[in-house]
């Protein structure tokens, strides 16, 4: 298997919407090439890792290169793993905050604004955190006999990543209903992506 990382620039900025739409995609595609990752996305700009079988990654990597919702990408790294950082996630997602941004290493004052691809190639060592702090930690360490409170901090955090996934694709769904409630109102696309996000949440 393989893992990648690379930053993209969005051509337009991302509503609640777009996110949803794109979440969507990649909740059900990547179960089926058995691809995990990680998704984060900030001031127009994205933020990815992809794992899974070599061929199923490389395929994938050409489809998002050649999808018009992003440009300029960048290959952060690429590299041989025995098993997933990511493996309860079909694809993770989060936006990014001025508290993720500076509680991953940023100098405090650092606000999302200041987040483009550049910022990110230049700052490899908060990249690296933030996805650390994605792991799904019961994937790490799956072979590890430890004592029964690391078992259960282990346990908590991955609960808590979860969660917060969770929360992220709850509040995605309710910004595009709000959003197109205030801009002329909600469409049969807005209903069907809030029934497939709903099913997604009852899921995991
Ligand atoms: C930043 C970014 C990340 C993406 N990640 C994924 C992904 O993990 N899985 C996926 O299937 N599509 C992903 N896509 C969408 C693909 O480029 C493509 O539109 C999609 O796979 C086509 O799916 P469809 O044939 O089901 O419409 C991503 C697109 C962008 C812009």
């Amino acid at each position: 298997m393989i893992q990648i990382s690379y930053v993209s620039r969005a051509t337009a900025p991302m509503s609640s919407e777009d996110l949803l739409s794109l979440l969507r995609q990649c909740l059900t595609n990547n179960p089926g090439s058995a691809v995990t990752g990680m998704l984060f996305y900030a001031n127009e700009t994205f933020l990815q890792t992809l794992e899974g079988e070599e061929a199923d990654v490389d395929h994938l990597l050409q489809r998002i290169k050649a999808d018009p919702r992003n440009t300029d990408i960048q290959l952060l790294h690429r590299r041989t793993i025995e098993r997933r950082d990511y493996s309860d996630w079909s694809m993770g997602f989060r936006r990014l905050t001025d508290e993720t941004l500076v509680a991953a290493g940023a100098p405090s004052g650092t606000t999302v604004a200041d987040v483009n691809p550049l910022y990110l190639v230049r700052h490899r060592d908060i990249v690296e955190q933030l996805f650390r702090e994605h792991v799904d930690p019961n994937a790490r360490t799956l072979d590890l006999i430890d004592d029964p409170r690391d078992q259960l901090a282990r346990y908590l955090k991955a609960e808590n990543t979860r969660m917060r996934g969770q929360v992220e694709l709850a509040l995605l769904m309710l910004e595009s209903i709000t959003d197109a409630t205030r801009h002329g109102g909600v469409t049969e696309r807005h209903l069907q992506l809030c029934v497939e996000a709903t099913a997604a949440l009852r899921r995991v």
